[in-house]
């Protein structure tokens, strides 16, 4: 997008134009884009009309009835953080006092809109202009900008003076649209986003899910973010807002669940019980499987595998449950006949601490039968093991993730 298209975009017409490309998702570009030059728009208007239709549609999973009332650019979307996730995390802020933020690196809006809406007046800045122009038309459609300043500027160069706290959600995408996995590739650079804590004390840093943990600021709360089990974000909380060193946040529906712990223990090792445990990928990301276990009252099967197993059935949403069925010898040719005894067709394959290609030994074993299993493949006591399951997650339990 220009940002001639934005200023297109949120002019009358632009507003007539986004609103006739909304009812033509069932027609084709071309056609749609013919339609609405027959109403009277320009082709450059038009084409970005149809684009902004098909990015509010995308948008929804992520900002729900707001996207209707949006504009996005396409890395501003995909990079964008979830509704929910941003509200929790502003709320948390508000929550601990502060009433001036600033949002460095501020996308298409969508912690900036939360900020807001957690009673924050946020200073947004973004260096690329056409997402600042983004953001500053989405806070004016969704009533905010009386609470918002948007500027079009380098994070490095803004002042931080009149805010009492930061958040920095560094772009971890080359110009190409690559993902960059070394934080010394981040926009603004690490260096700057590192020193911010010791710029203002109350800073939230939003990061990726893998993270390095000694990579955190020192002292800093490491919080890893999951949505229906999928890990979203990470996030450091600098200064005053680290409440406990590490922290899994777990949103599943309506519902958020968290486990906070230490998040350098070594849960115990034990025999295999009647459960087995698939922690969320927030717990496993957090370090806080010890912590799982003895809320559980388990242990792992093996020091270095995430899975933990019980004697008894306790429901929790941090982890999906199985109950065990048996323990499977791991060769193919003996795994295959144990399968086809019980008349298994149908295989569900997890796995921690395997090397197995999961498509592959499904081929390899070229099951038949009617009935369907899961099998887990792992070590036990350092031993390669497989494991028969049954899903066992009731009400309250993870299996809606
Ligand atoms: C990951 S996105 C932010 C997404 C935002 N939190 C949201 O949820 O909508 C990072 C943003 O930082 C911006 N950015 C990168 N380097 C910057 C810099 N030096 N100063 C200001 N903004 C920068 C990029 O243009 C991009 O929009």
């Amino acid at each position: 997008m220009r940002l001639e298209d934005v200023q297109a975009l949120t002019s009358a017409d632009g507003q007539d134009a986004l609103a006739a490309a909304a009812t033509l998702a069932a027609s084709s570009p071309l056609v749609a884009a013919e339609k609405l030059r027959a109403q009277g728009f320009s082709p450059a208007l038009a084409a970005a009309a149809l684009t902004q239709a098909e990015l509010r549609r995308r948008a929804v999973a992520k900002f729900g009835p707001d996207a209707q009332l949006m504009l996005f650019t396409r890395a501003g979307l995909e990079q964008a953080t979830r509704a929910p996730v941003a509200r929790r995390r502003a709320e948390r802020l508000a929550a601990a006092g502060a009433r001036r933020v600033a949002d460095l690196g501020c996308g298409v809006g969508a912690d900036t809109i939360a900020f807001a809406r957690a009673g924050l007046r946020v200073l947004a800045v973004d260096a690329d202009p056409v997402t600042s122009a983004v953001t500053a038309a989405n806070v004016k459609s969704l009533e905010l900008d009386d609470v918002v300043l948007v500027e079009a500027r380098d994070a490095t160069e803004t002042p931080l003076v009149a805010v009492e706290a930061v958040f920095c959600d560094p772009a971890r995408r080359t110009s190409g649209g690559r993902r960059v996995f070394d934080p010394r590739a981040y926009s603004p650079p690490w260096d700057f986003v590192t020193a911010l804590p010791a710029r203002v004390s109350n800073t939230v840093l939003k990061l990726a899910p893998g993270i390095d943990h000694a990579l955190l600021p020192k002292g800093a709360e490491g919080e890893w973010v999951s949505v229906d089990g999928d890990v979203v974000e990470a996030a450091a909380w600098c200064g005053p807002l680290a409440e406990v060193p590490r922290r899994a946040t777990l949103h599943r529906g309506d519902q958020i669940h968290e486990l906070t712990g230490g998040g350098d223990r070594q849960a115990p090792v034990g025999p295999v019980g009647a459960y087995l445990y698939d922690p969320d990928g927030a717990v496993v990301r957090s370090h806080l499987v010890a912590e799982l276990a003895e809320q559980l009252d388990g242990h792992l099967l093996d020091e270095s595998i995430a899975y933990v197993t019980t004697g008894s059935d306790v429901p929790t949403p941090f982890a999906r449950k199985y109950e065990i069925i048996d323990r499977l010898p791991i060769a193919l040719k003996k795994l295959r006949a144990a399968l086809r005894e019980r008349g298994v067709g149908a295989l569900q394959i997890l796995k921690r601490g395997s090397a197995h290609d999961v498509d592959e030994l499904r081929r390899q074993l070229r099951l038949e039968g009617g009935a369907s299993a899961f099998l887990a493949l792992t070590r036990i006591a350092g031993e390669p093991a497989a494991l028969l399951l049954r899903p066992a997650d009731g009400p309250g339990g993870a299996a809606g993730r």
